[in-house]
């Protein structure tokens, strides 16, 4: 009798513990030895990229090189905040899933390794490999610590280091650094490119509050040749992370360029952001005659973003640092801190006289998609209503839609909020993260509601599209034509979307879908 009931308790205890392990797996928590999985501490991103552990800044060397996407980035290997950077590495074949990698670039004589870019150096113009295994060339900045506490302006050099391994290991030049620097305190985070129209490579370096481009023949030797900015755009903050690519205009043959420029502070909503230029590049030379500020994300969380070197079909990819320099060292999470933004593609509308720089997530993403919910909803003016759904902290939210009065709350059962609204009389949308979970580690991180004026919405039907992981939200309008970004550390996952009518029309949301988003980790 005791060993029967013995064995039917052991089948219970085993039929729940099963089933309790079915149900983490759909999120993902643990691995198939029921062990807690890597990537389960709360408010870890489950499907962004972020280091297993430790601090991490700005993107670097994004680069496609033989079937791998690269993904470098500011690195501080032994604490959770910013101190003497590294290269930290990490690689992917599909821009979803991601293999960490060992550190790429350590400080050394001439000092920390600050941000910059990887080209492959096909025709082998460097020297440092061969026409039949051409390098990777890394460009960075060499911040100098003892110079700097020295008190001059001349502690922020460039300098390069190549791989002929498709970036598993690294050799710095020995003649390093490749420009000297003795002018500026802030003069950092060279961005290179082949250059078709000149046959050589460019350099864009930003210096306090001015772009520089530079040329070279071999990555070695380089020449300035012009500058852009003093006078134009944002300056409430110091340049940094410049970029500068073609884009074709959507459903034209006209080409224009885009700079991005990155300034810490000065953004629209406080702090960090990046604002964009579109003009013309002849080569030598970058022009604008735009004059009012742009800006590629409205929200705090998405800086010092760059685009992919080398890419299949010219594909423009780009991945910003989802944090802001006001309250990234006090972000509550543990053992790393900070995460990239979805990677994301470029492209360039004209309406009207003015042209717009499109960012949305990769098309790749459709894949990690499991569909929830879909249908359409209306909802009766200034009446509500309420979609449950197990974990709106993994998962894409979209509909279309004409209404131009609603507001969207996602709230879990601690009665944490976040709040998006928008309000067509004044043609904005708020994005109000105040309640959204935990938000005292830093006196700004939830001050103010975050505001993005949509002068330019079309007439008609509009996409609504917003994904959000354990701790972030990214947003956005249009297919990309309005994006925030913003972090967020709910302490639950949010379980209820209460979509308003603040409208006095029906409101109809067509296509409403809730997708899980699967965990890459
Ligand atoms: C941008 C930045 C860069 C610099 C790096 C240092 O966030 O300030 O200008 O190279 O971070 O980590």
């Amino acid at each position: 009798m005791l060993h029967v009931l013995f064995r039917l308790g052991c089948t219970i205890l085993f039929l729940v513990l099963i089933s309790c392990k079915q149900k983490s797996d759909e999120m993902g928590h643990v691995n198939k030895f029921g062990k807690a999985a890597v990537y389960a501490e709360l408010y870890r991103p489950q499907f962004h990229f972020s280091p297993q552990e430790k601090w991490m800044n700005d993107p670097n060397g994004l680069l496609y090189n033989d079937g791998v996407y690269h993904l470098f980035y500011q690195y501080y290997p032994d604490d959770i905040v910013w101190g003497p950077m590294h290269w930290g590495h990490a690689t992917s074949k599909d821009m979803l899933h991601w293999e960490h990698k060992p550190i790429a670039l350590f400080p050394d004589g001439h000092g920390l390794i600050f941000s910059g870019s990887a080209v492959l150096d096909s025709k082998n113009t460097s020297g440092f490999g061969t026409a039949e295994n051409p390098p990777m060339v890394a460009i960075f900045t060499y911040h100098n610590m003892e110079k700097e506490k020295a008190g001059g302006s001349d502690y922020q050099t460039q300098g390069i280091a190549y791989s002929l391994d498709n970036g598993d290991t690294w050799v710095k030049y020995d003649g390093n650094p490749v420009i000297g620097n003795t002018d500026f305190k802030d003069f950092r985070d060279p961005k290179v490119f082949w250059n078709d129209k000149a046959n050589k490579w460019t350099m864009l370096l930003v210096a306090g509050d001015h772009l520089q481009i530079w040329e070279s023949e071999d990555l070695k030797n380089w020449n300035k040749l012009s500058e852009f900015g003093k006078n134009q755009g944002a300056h409430g903050g110091v340049w940094e992370c410049p970029d500068l690519f073609p884009l074709k205009v959507a459903g034209t043959e006209e080409v224009k360029w885009v700079l991005l420029i990155s300034i810490n502070p000065g953004a629209p909503n406080a702090g960090s952001g990046t604002q964009y230029f579109i003009g013309d590049f002849d080569g030598t030379t970058f022009t604008s005659d735009q004059t009012e500020n742009r800006w590629i994300d409205w929200g705090t969380d998405n800086y010092a973003g760059v685009t992919y070197n080398n890419t299949p079909n010219d594909e423009r990819i780009f991945i910003g640092w989802m944090s802001n320099w006001e309250y990234a060292r006090d972000t509550p999470t543990t053992p790393w801190r900070s995460a990239m933004t979805l990677p994301r593609t470029l492209s360039l509308k004209k309406t009207g006289e003015t042209y717009e720089l499109i960012n949305y997530p990769l098309e790749a993403f459709q894949t990690l998609l499991n569909p929830i919910v879909h249908k359409d909803i209306k909802v009766a003016a200034l009446q509500q209503e309420s979609i449950p759904f197990t974990h709106y902290n993994q998962a894409d939210v979209s509909f279309t839609t004409e209404a131009r009065q609603f507001q969207l709350t996602f709230k879990n059962k601690l009665l944490e909020t976040l709040v998006l609204i928008l309000d067509g009389d004044e043609k904005q949308f708020t994005l109000d993260r105040s309640k959204s979970g935990k938000v005292d580690f830093q006196e700004n991180f939830a001050k103010n509601a975050q505001l993005m004026p949509v002068p330019n919405l079309p007439e008609g039907e509009f996409e609504v599209r917003i994904f959000m992981d354990w701790s972030s939200v990214e947003l956005f309008i249009n297919g990309g034509q309005y994006v925030m970004t913003a972090q967020l550390f709910p302490n639950e996952p949010y379980t209820d979307l209460t979509i308003a009518n603040t409208g006095k029309t029906e409101l109809l949301l067509r296509d409403f879908e809730v997708n899980q988003v699967k965990r890459v980790w």
